[in-house]
């Protein structure tokens, strides 16, 4: 009897050595990281709550390439410059797959842009590109709305009379009616019923989105599926948000050919009739409503998350919104109106923008991607299926490119004469096969925004109120604690 309990033993630690040995042979050509545990992986180690630090600790240990397991599925990490860059550049093709989680299945069905794959992606993303460069030309073109949008904005914040008050809302509805004006061809009021419907339906999702009850779901989503909870309320806002797409469509499909196309919608009901007789054409009704969704889900948050960081460091740093509004004054005159071609006669002011996004980074991380195939990098075996996550914040702090990667530094983006200069490390819109489709529009709207705002108030804080505080709330963006500060207008005339 004993000795069959002994072999036992001695079977069972064989096989767990055998294991074990077999996990460090495979491990010796993976990518280096912390000892696969199975079930929960090494999550542990970053611990649940995964945060900025946790992050640069873990390069920091394994190099600027590593791995974890997220239980059974591999992680691989990309951090710094370097190792973004040749990720994101050189082995674009091999990483242009998104992650399609349980619940972005759920809800974006692989369609649209951003949760689409394979030859849907490759054609609508096409699409949406040479229409956002339309849109953008032309004489009611992009910029003149965003303009619009922007002295709407100017004119609710001087409503509070100087008075502290909290800046997000009215950010948040400005910036997400710059996109119903490129996607719908016409702004709402921001008392519109229906708008303040969709926006808090909007709203209410991408919380979700970033909450631990969405990883809970990504986690267990066999048991989620079947329990209560902020999961199902999501889903019926995700439905609110597309049915108030279809009605926008089919309105459009009304007016169809009457005029000239003059938003998204129209160039796109324009495509899908021309490719009505190409059997691979993926350009229909459930395409396009994805599309629009997609286009709220990109450019509203990240927009106005950046703009909420703006006027809170504006606050903090008198001594540089000081400067820059002079510099608008000085260049700028009695003018009144000016323009995204602006930028390049006021380069402190585009230096202090550039500087913001920098420092406060909305991604906590960079899109994750999915890996499409075997792939070799930096000598290291990355299988298919692996998980890609370009750390984009890590660039933008990566301490062998900026002077002073820590601190709020609008001199990142002057040289020694006071001339603007790009750098190279600056990737807030990511790079390659899936860069941001968006950055245009995001570049001239972000300007046009900072600067109407800095020309027309000064950014304050309230009384007895020392400093603004620039610790992020950690989600899967980084946004700045709820706050009040005050706008107080420059003359009475604007
Ligand atoms: C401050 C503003 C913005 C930032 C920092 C930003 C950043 C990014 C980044 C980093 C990605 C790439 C994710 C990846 O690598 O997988 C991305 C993708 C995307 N962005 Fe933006 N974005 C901004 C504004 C906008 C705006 C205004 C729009 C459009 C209306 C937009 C539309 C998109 C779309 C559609 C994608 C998905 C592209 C694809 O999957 O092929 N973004 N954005
Ligand atoms: C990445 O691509 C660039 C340009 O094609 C090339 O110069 C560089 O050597 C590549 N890097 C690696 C590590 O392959
Ligand atoms: C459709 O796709 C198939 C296979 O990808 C290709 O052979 C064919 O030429 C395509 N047809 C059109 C009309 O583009």
């Amino acid at each position: 009897m004993e000795v069959l309990w002994l072999m036992l033993v001695a079977l069972l630690v064989c096989l767990l050595s055998l294991h074990f040995l077999r996990q460090l042979r495979a491990q010796r050509s993976y990518p280096p990281g912390p000892l696969w545990l199975p079930v929960i992986g090494s999550i542990w180690r970053a611990g649940l709550k995964a945060d900025t630090d946790t992050v640069s600790k873990l390069a920091k240990r394994y190099g600027d390439l590593y791995m974890l397991w997220l239980g059974h599925i591999p992680v691989v990490v990309l951090f710094g410059y370097e190792a973004v860059k040749e990720g994101l550049i050189n082995h674009s093709d091999d990483f242009d797959e998104r992650v399609l989680t349980p619940f972005l299945k759920l809800f974006a069905n692989g369609e649209g842009i951003i949760f689409s794959n394979g030859h849907t992606w490759k054609q609508q993303r096409k699409f949406g590109i040479t229409t956002m460069r339309k849109l953008g030309l032309g004489k009611k073109g992009m910029e003149h709305q965003i303009e619009e949008e922007a002295h709407q904005l100017v004119e609710t914040f001087a409503r509070e009379k100087g008075q502290p008050f909290d800046p997000a809302m009215p950010i948040f509805n400005s910036i997400s009616n710059v996109i119903c004006a490129v996607v719908f061809g016409h702004r709402f009021p921001v008392e519109d019923k229906e708008f303040i419907k969709l926006m808090g339906d909007f709203y209410g999702l991408l919380t979700f989105l970033c909450s631990v009850d969405h990883m809970v779901y990504e986690l267990f989503p066999w048991i989620m599926k079947r329990l209560p909870g902020p999961h199902r309320k999501a889903l019926a806002s995700a439905e609110a948000v597309l049915s108030f797409a279809r009605k926008e469509v089919e309105k459009h499909k009304e007016h169809h050919g009457a005029h000239e196309p003059q938003d998204f919608i129209d160039f796109y009901l324009s495509q899908m009739k021309k490719s009505e007789n190409d059997p691979n054409s993926t350009y229909n009704e459930e395409n396009l409503v994805h599309c629009i969704f997609d286009l709220f889900i990109a450019g509203t948050e990240t927009s106005a998350l950046t703009l909420q960081w703006a006027l809170l460091l504006l606050a903090n740093h008198p001594d540089i919104q000081e400067k820059a509004h002079r510099e608008i004054e000085d260049v700028l005159g009695s003018s009144q109106i000016f323009h995204y071609q602006d930028r390049k006669k006021l380069p402190y002011t585009n230096a202090v923008l550039h500087e913001i996004e920098r420092f406060r980074y909305i991604f906590l991380l960079g899109g994750p991607r999915q890996c499409s195939k075997d792939v070799n990098m930096r000598g290291f075996f990355i299988p298919k299926g692996a998980i890609i996550i370009p750390d984009l914040r890590s660039v933008l702090c990566d301490p062998t490119h900026w002077e002073t990667p820590e601190e709020f530094n609008p001199n990142h983006f002057l040289d020694e004469d006071g001339n603007f200069v790009e750098r190279e490390a600056f990737l807030p819109f990511g790079a390659g096969a899936r860069v941001c489709l968006g950055e245009q529009l995001a570049r001239i709207e972000l300007f046009i925004f900072f600067a109407n705002l800095l020309r027309a108030f000064t950014f304050q804080l309230p009384e007895g109120v020392k400093e603004l505080n620039t610790d992020p709330i950690v989600r899967l963006t980084l946004a700045p604690r709820p706050y009040k500060l005050c706008a107080v207008p420059r003359n009475s005339s604007s």
